[in-house]
């Protein structure tokens, strides 16, 4: 996969500040959704996992002519704590967040759910994939005095069951009930919490799962558009949501999919 992809220019974020969470190389979604808010005009705080990424990371963030890094893991609160206290204090608030991080043991994304989740791959994925979430949904809305927008990412796993997701199956149902409540408490402060529900798409995460590179297959097939879930398509739900287009969409799961979740029976030969 390249990173040719083709992001409307305009100037729907402009004057809007905001932080993106999970750029690991050029295929991250998130790399994907920062491209499109930038190509709109936002300034963009990226955190990123750890030293070992900086170099992946870097080019791509110099590439859209910024430089606002800072080391984030969400496992270690200090780690936490500093990557919001700079970016508190070079821009005081902020108007939009973008949580595009997850992960869970290869041992358990295979085989059997019940078999395969021990308590500590149990703890890991729901620590990392969801509470994150909450974590990062109350540090940001400390910095937005004047409401604002966040968003993660989901998948069809939280809702139907889908080979080798397994428990993080389980914990995307918990990120979606965290959207929900996130966005029913912030809701008073003018912050809108929302999820967008991607197609399988090819990126690092995908290649963890096993035979994770079959759901896109099985996506082409079975979708109402038989394509790949594009980035561009998700990129552009994250600027609508993240931009005043999406004002009044609060606890919202949307999908973005190409239309692979209505689908209960695929296309028969006789059709
Ligand atoms: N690829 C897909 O098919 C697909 C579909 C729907 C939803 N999603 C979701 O999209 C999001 C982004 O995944 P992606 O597919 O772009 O893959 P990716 O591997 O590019 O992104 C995952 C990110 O999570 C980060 N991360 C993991 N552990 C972390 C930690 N302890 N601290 C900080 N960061 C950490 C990684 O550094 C990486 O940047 C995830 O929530 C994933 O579940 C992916």
């Amino acid at each position: 996969m390249s990173d040719d992809w083709n992001m409307p220019s305009g100037e729907l974020m402009k004057g809007k500040r905001g932080i993106v969470m999970g750029v690991a190389n050029q295929n991250s979604i998130a790399w994907g959704i920062a491209k499109q808010l930038a190509a709109q005009g936002a300034e963009i705080a990226f955190t990123y996992q750890g030293e070992s990424l900086e170099r992946r990371v870097r080019p791509l963030v110099e590439s859209i002519g910024m430089d606002f890094m800072i080391p984030a893991d969400v496992t270690d609160d200090e780690s936490m704590d500093a990557a919001f206290a700079a970016v508190k204090e070079k821009w005081g608030k902020i108007d939009f967040l973008v949580h595009s991080i997850a992960f869970a043991g290869k041992d358990e994304l295979q085989g059997s759910m019940v078999a395969n989740t021990t308590r500590e791959g149990f703890r890991r994925a729901m620590d990392i994939s969801v509470y994150s979430f909450i974590d990062c949904s109350r540090r940001a809305s400390e910095m937005m005095p004047d409401g604002g927008s966040i968003i993660c990412m989901t998948y069809l796993g939280a809702e139907r069951t889908v080979p080798s997701y397994n428990v993080m199956g389980v914990a995307k149902a918990a990120l979606e009930a965290s959207t929900r409540y996130a966005a029913r408490d912030l809701g008073k402060q003018g912050i809108r919490v929302n999820a967008i529900s991607a197609g399988a798409m090819r990126t690092l995460s995908l290649a963890g799962i096993r035979g994770g590179k079959s759901l896109m297959g099985t996506g082409r097939e079975w979708s109402l558009l038989k394509e790949d879930t594009k980035m561009e398509g998700v990129a552009g739900a994250a600027l609508y949501l993240l931009s005043d287009l999406g004002q009044s969409i609060a606890g919202e799961v949307m999908h973005v999919d190409a239309g692979f979740h209505v689908v209960g029976v695929p296309d028969t030969p006789e059709e």
